[in-house]
């Protein structure tokens, strides 16, 4: 591989080769040079005339093939971006979606409206924290309880809490299987991703998905509801008078989500599906009086 290259030919040559796997490739190509150099995007653009040293040539080459084998670019620079955060991300958790700062959103809309009163928060399946940690950051009044069944999960949950928000008192992580939780108290507001693609959608996944990212974070059970029969018996059972819960959802299976929740809580409570930016059915709140 390259000899003595400009940041300028390397970022050429990057970008070039992406084309094959990414429609971002000129973004991912400087946010590899970037990530290599250890500067920040911007600062990359004036050290375009630099030359690389042997061992910065070989980094990019090896994150490049890596990326060539359709392994995502956050797994490969160790972070992504979430609701204006740099998340700690490894292969033991799912890479934060924008669409999920959409369901954090409806959750901080719901809680600003609130009196100034402590709102006991529950997430289910907290992966790498992003959930979790944005809504203890963002709103003082939120104690929030995260739990997630896997233990290199919730280090790295751990880890992004002591990188983000060291001093903030308000968040708890827990190892625990939603399946066997049994809360002794009732919560304001129950918020969660789940896992939520039906197994026969999960199993034709885009490599770059089902390759890299964990299946027990992605795999809903065979009809995509397993999660959120278990959830709405903890909204029925946990949730306070008053409360709120709101759960994103698999655009393409969202009708059947809300079938359910119309099973369970037409008579007591509010039931709607919203959109992402996107416009595709993505979210399901529950709000009760
Ligand atoms: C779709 S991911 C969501 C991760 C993160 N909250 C986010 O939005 O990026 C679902 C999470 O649920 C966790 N999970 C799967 N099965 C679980 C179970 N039975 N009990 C608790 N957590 C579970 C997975 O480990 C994963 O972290």
């Amino acid at each position: 591989m390259p000899q003595k290259n400009t940041v300028a030919e390397v970022l050429a040559s990057t970008t070039d080769s992406l084309k094959q796997v990414s429609d971002n490739h000129g973004l991912e190509a400087e946010l590899i040079l970037a990530h290599t150099l250890k500067v920040s995007r911007s600062k990359l653009l004036t050290k375009l005339g630099d030359t690389l040293t042997l061992s910065q040539n070989k980094k990019v080459s090896k994150l490049l093939s890596q990326r060539l084998k359709n392994a995502p670019l956050a797994y490969l620079l160790g972070s992504a971006w979430f609701y204006r955060r740099e998340f700690k991300v490894s292969q033991a958790v799912l890479i934060p979606r924008p669409e999920t700062e959409g369901l954090v959103e409806l959750a901080l809309n719901w809680a600003k409206n609130k009196a100034k009163r402590p709102l006991k928060t529950l997430e289910a399946g907290t992966g790498s924290g992003c959930i979790a940690l944005t809504l203890a950051a963002e709103n003082k009044n939120l104690q929030v309880l995260a739990l997630d069944i896997s233990a290199s999960a919730l280090q790295i949950a751990r880890k992004n809490k002591e990188i983000l928000i060291p001093a903030n008192k308000h968040i708890t992580f827990i190892k625990k299987d939603l399946f066997n939780f049994k809360p002794q108290k009732k919560f304001d507001l129950i918020i969660s991703n789940p896992p939520y693609i039906p197994t026969n959608s999960y199993l034709k996944l885009e490599k770059s998905v089902k390759d890299f990212e964990p299946r027990i974070a992605l795999d809903g059970g065979m009809d995509g509801l397993r999660y959120y029969r278990k959830l709405f018996e903890l909204v029925k059972t946990n949730l306070e008078s008053g409360g709120f819960a709101c759960f994103e959802l698999d655009a393409e299976n969202y009708l059947k989500v809300k079938e359910l929740a119309e099973q369970n809580f037409a008579v007591s409570a509010e039931i709607k599906i919203l959109p992402d930016l996107a416009g595709r059915n993505r979210y399901l709140t529950i709000s009760f009086a």
